[in-house]
């Protein structure tokens, strides 16, 4: 029999997180669980069993990252480290709130170079360590704003590392659609090809386990949205334009 795995979960309070969590533990591994909400942790490492850890933490505070570090490295090495949290805020370029911009780029960007530069060091040797892009990071869209913006450098930083890594760690990204969580309970626009978090976790967890660097899901929005952000300017822009007319 192998070894259960030991997966910190980054984004595990809630949504996507929460659903790869029960998931995962479901299949058999241990999971470290962490978000800024210590309750909701709690609660949910209480429903998964005693083996599962709730650990708190900020990513957009790199000495909160560095105090988690210490603590998982007397655990033991990490079979993977899904690295899921980001925040959102809907609306126009002009209409967002600088302060709250600052906190988006924050959190989601610099929170995964974060995790980029801690992570390695605790995984075993041969280790997966998945940043959360974003199919809105594929190509500027009308309204993208810079949580948008935030994932297209995510997407750069996941491309950099694989490169980077390679042989030491198995560096992967995934690329979600519209997944229903409170995240895109916000948006107030049609939101094609909707799937649950249960769903979700279920592609993430297939994806990480086959031996594609991107995970991306459902494909039937993903592709569309590639073969737009492969297209040349002049053809591109016209389309995108459309997309929220
Ligand atoms: N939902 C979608 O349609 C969709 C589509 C594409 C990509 N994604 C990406 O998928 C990932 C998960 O999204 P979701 O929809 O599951 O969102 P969610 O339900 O809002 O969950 C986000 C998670 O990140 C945690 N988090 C936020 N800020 C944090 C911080 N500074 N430090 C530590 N943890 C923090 C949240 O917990 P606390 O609030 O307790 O900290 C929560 O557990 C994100 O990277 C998102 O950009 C989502």
């Amino acid at each position: 029999m192998p070894e259960p795995e030991t997966i910190w979960i980054i984004g595990a309070s809630e949504g996507i997180g929460a659903a790869l969590a029960r998931d995962w533990a479901q299949r058999g591994a241990r999971v470290i669980l962490s978000a800024r909400s210590q309750d909701r942790l709690d609660v949910l490492a209480a429903e998964l069993g005693s083996v599962h850890i709730p650990l708190a933490l900020d990513v957009s505070d790199r000495s909160s990252i560095n105090e988690a570090a210490v603590r998982i490295s007397k655990i033991g090495a990490l079979d993977r480290i899904v690295h899921l949290a980001a925040i959102y805020d809907p609306g126009k370029i002009a209409d967002l709130d600088p302060e709250k911009a600052m906190q988006i780029v924050t959190t989601n960007l610099t929170g995964s170079f974060h995790v980029a530069q801690v992570g390695p060091t605790l995984l075993k040797d041969g280790g997966q360590l998945a940043l959360c892009g974003s199919v809105a990071g594929y190509i500027g869209l009308p309204q993208g704003q810079i949580y948008s913006a935030t994932k297209a450098g995510v997407i750069n930083l996941a491309e950099s590392l694989r490169a980077e890594l390679s042989g030491r760690v198995d560096v992967r990204l995934i690329n979600p659609g519209f997944v229903d969580t409170r995240l895109t309970q916000r948006n107030d626009f049609r939101m094609p090809a909707m799937v649950t978090p249960q769903r979700a976790a279920t592609a993430i967890i297939d994806g990480l386990c086959s031996r594609r660097f991107e995970v991306h899901f459902p494909r039937r929005l993903t592709w569309g949205l590639k073969l737009l952000s492969a297209l040349p300017y002049w053809a591109a822009m016209p389309l995108t334009k459309r997309l929220t007319q």
